[in-house]
């Protein structure tokens, strides 16, 4: 095994593809991904005779002195070598040298692998992420779903919101917040003029035909989560994501629960 990581190349598609087939009981998300990550860069693989026998990606976030990881994957027949944690290490010192003072992952609730791997390398669990997965729809009635004059009545603690971007948990920033607010992804829903449903709605750089809700509160998300499921069909977006720390959501025709994740952080 080569002993450092090294740039993903488009000749590693093939190679990297035959092992992230099935790699969770519902497949694996990899082929969808795989051209965006390498055009953004920093997909990295580590190789047995330059074949790629694991892979990760990370996003940096200079803004907010964040390095985000995600897709880490090893070949079945490689684990437990001390790979896995070789790539993170790898990328978390290249953060270090780029002054982010943050990594992030989120892993699924129930993959202990993962879990142990992230709690051996010392990140702490920050915060529980219930996932509800609906199709796109056209909804025939009225809806009263508002996306100016939502900002100037949220009241939100920056240590602890997040914004969800391709399956991405930024820190929400007052920057991040009239960023988003210019590009009209905050909607509300207003009684008596303070916000009860507050949730940010985005468009996937990198998944196949996904648009992803969060719910940041919401007394009754009903009418926030059809509005989605409308916009996402006008788009012509075929799966709609929805991620909340609520535990619970209306119940409405089709909405999955799918299992929890959990996000993880280190300072670095
Ligand atoms: C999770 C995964 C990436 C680990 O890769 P790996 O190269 O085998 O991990 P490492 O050898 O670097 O293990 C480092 C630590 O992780 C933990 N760990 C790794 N595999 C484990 C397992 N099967 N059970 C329990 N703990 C495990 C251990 O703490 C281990 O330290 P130890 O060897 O001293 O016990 C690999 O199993 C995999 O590709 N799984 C499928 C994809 C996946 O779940 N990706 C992560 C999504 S967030």
């Amino acid at each position: 095994m080569e002993n450092i990581p090294r740039l993903a190349k488009n000749s590693d598609k093939e190679h990297v593809l035959n092992f992230c087939e099935k790699t969770f009981s519902w497949g694996d998300y990899i082929h969808e991904v795989w051209d965006s990550w390498i055009d953004e860069g920093n997909l990295i693989v580590v190789t047995q005779n330059d074949i790629p026998i694991s892979m990760t990606h990370a996003a940096f976030y200079p803004d907010e002195n964040m390095i985000w990881i995600e897709g880490i994957r090893v070949n079945k027949n490689f684990r437990k070598n001390g790979i896995a944690q070789k790539m993170i290490s790898y990328l978390e010192k290249t953060a270090q040298s780029q002054n982010c003072t943050i990594s992030r992952m989120l892993i699924a609730s129930e993959n202990e692998p993962s879990l142990s791997l992230a709690k051996k390398l010392g990140y702490k669990i920050i915060s529980k992420w219930n996932y509800f997965s609906l199709e796109s729809k056209p909804i025939g009635e009225q809806i009263h779903i508002m996306s100016n004059s939502c900002i100037d009545s949220i009241n939100l603690d920056s240590q602890n919101s997040h914004f969800i971007e391709s399956w991405r948990w930024i820190p929400l920033t007052d920057e991040r917040l009239k960023k988003l607010d210019s590009e009209n992804k905050i909607f509300c829903q207003k009684n008596n003029e303070k916000i009860s449903t507050l949730g940010i709605i985005t468009e996937s750089k990198s998944f196949e035909n996904t648009i992803i809700l969060e719910i940041i509160s919401g007394t009754n998300s009903e009418q926030l989560i059809k509005f989605t499921q409308n916009l996402a069909y006008q788009k012509n977006y075929s799966k709609v994501r929805i991620l909340t720390e609520l535990d619970s959501l209306p119940s409405i025709h089709n909405l999955e629960n799918k299992f929890p994740f959990y996000l993880v952080e280190k300072k670095l």
